[in-house]
């Protein structure tokens, strides 16, 4: 059996693996807040819980008119979907068939594997290491003629590493010069005090497309909702493709109930911003090399890079699921992708990180 090309498939895992699944096991592949949903009373849920027998709104309007309002854009500027993963669907089938794509990877494998789908030639710009997993403006810039697309994650899956605005803002002219759509996926920049969201631009630059995930900050990943900025007119047309009804009430309603928490953002930041001092550094001291992450997970490796299937083995058989990186253009398996988890589930992946280091 093939590896789980995701995350948060412990049991998949466990079983391609041939290893047996121990009874208590945390999950470290998954990328979703530690903290949880925000609070909702039993009035609230009660409430949203009547929605059931409902047709969901297929305009999403309530939904769509908070997010414009947040973001200081039209209704017309959003559209909302059934997760970031079917925009990124409707992105692709609508705008880009047979068309060239260039992707900064590694990253979020499904831009890859969608533009695939709908027979574009995918081409890759390739982050390293050495550069501290950053973009070469200029050799970016080179690789962007003669593509219909450029899709970047920004805080980068899996390396956490962010992008200066500037070199986004540079990007996003130059994109428009050659006349490259540009999908900026943000579907963590939410958990980082540092980084910048580009939507203020949407107005400026009418080639440019902002994809927010809510399943990661609002842990909400069973029920599924993301959504779109964007030039009102590319929004249309990509709005054209979506099945009606595709986002349902309870999501729809959530989200609402969620959007307006102020609190929670921002609890969130510090938290894991608090949790990756402290994780980050007791990793350091057990030697193990890790990406400059500012978000809720991190790339992890040895010291000399070697594939890492043994401490696999060894987190899995002591109950600590990670995130293999097989399936990652150029990371090979030579590290492995660990989420921020609470304080005592991060207590126990350096428990086991530290007995790792103790036998080897
Ligand atoms: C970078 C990135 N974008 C989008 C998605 C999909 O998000 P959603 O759960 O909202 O479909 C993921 C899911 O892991 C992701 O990592």
């Amino acid at each position: 059996m093939t590896l789980p090309s995701h995350g948060s498939n412990p049991s998949r895992l466990f079983l391609s693996l041939g290893l047996p699944q121990p009874e208590h096991i945390i999950d470290f592949s998954v990328n979703l807040n530690p903290i949880g949903p925000p609070n909702l009373s039993p009035h609230s849920w009660g409430e949203i819980q009547k929605h059931i027998i409902d047709y969901p709104d297929p305009e999403c309007y309530e939904l769509r008119r908070i997010i414009s309002n947040q973001e200081n854009l039209s209704v017309s500027n959003v559209l909302v979907g059934n997760g970031a993963a079917e925009l990124i669907h409707l992105i692709i089938q609508s705008l880009l068939r047979e068309k060239d794509v260039l992707v900064v990877e590694p990253t979020f494998s499904e831009y890859k594997k969608v533009s695939l789908l709908h027979s574009c030639q995918v081409h890759s710009y390739v982050l390293r290491e050495d550069d501290g997993w950053n973009i070469n403006r200029d050799e970016l810039v080179l690789r962007l003629k003669g593509k219909a697309a450029l899709f970047l994650c920004n805080p980068n899956n899996p390396t956490g590493v962010a992008y200066n605005r500037d070199l986004l803002y540079s990007l996003a002219k130059e994109a428009k010069k050659e006349g490259v759509l540009f999908i900026i996926d943000e579907a963590f920049f939410d958990f980082s005090i540092h980084t910048a969201s580009m939507s203020q631009f949407i107005m400026d630059f009418p080639n440019l497309l902002i994809l927010r995930s809510m399943t990661k900050m609002y842990s909400m990943a069973g029920v599924r909702l993301g959504y779109l900025l964007g030039d009102e007119k590319l929004i249309g047309k990509i709005n054209e493709h979506q099945v009606t009804w595709s986002v349902n009430s309870i999501a729809q309603n959530l989200g609402i109930h969620f959007l307006q928490d102020g609190h929670h953002v921002l609890n969130t930041k510090r938290f894991i911003a608090k949790e990756w001092k402290r994780v980050s550094q007791t990793i350091e001291d057990l030697r193990f090399i890790t990406s400059k992450s500012c978000v809720n997970f991190y790339l992890l490796r040895e010291n000399q890079k070697q594939d890492l299937q043994d401490l696999i083995h060894f987190l899995l058989k002591h109950g600590i699921v990670p995130r293999h990186t097989y399936n990652f253009t150029s990371l090979k398996g030579e590290y492995i992708r660990l989420a921020i988890k609470t304080e005592q589930e991060n207590d126990e992946l350096l428990s086991v990180l530290q007995k790792w280091r103790a036998q080897c």
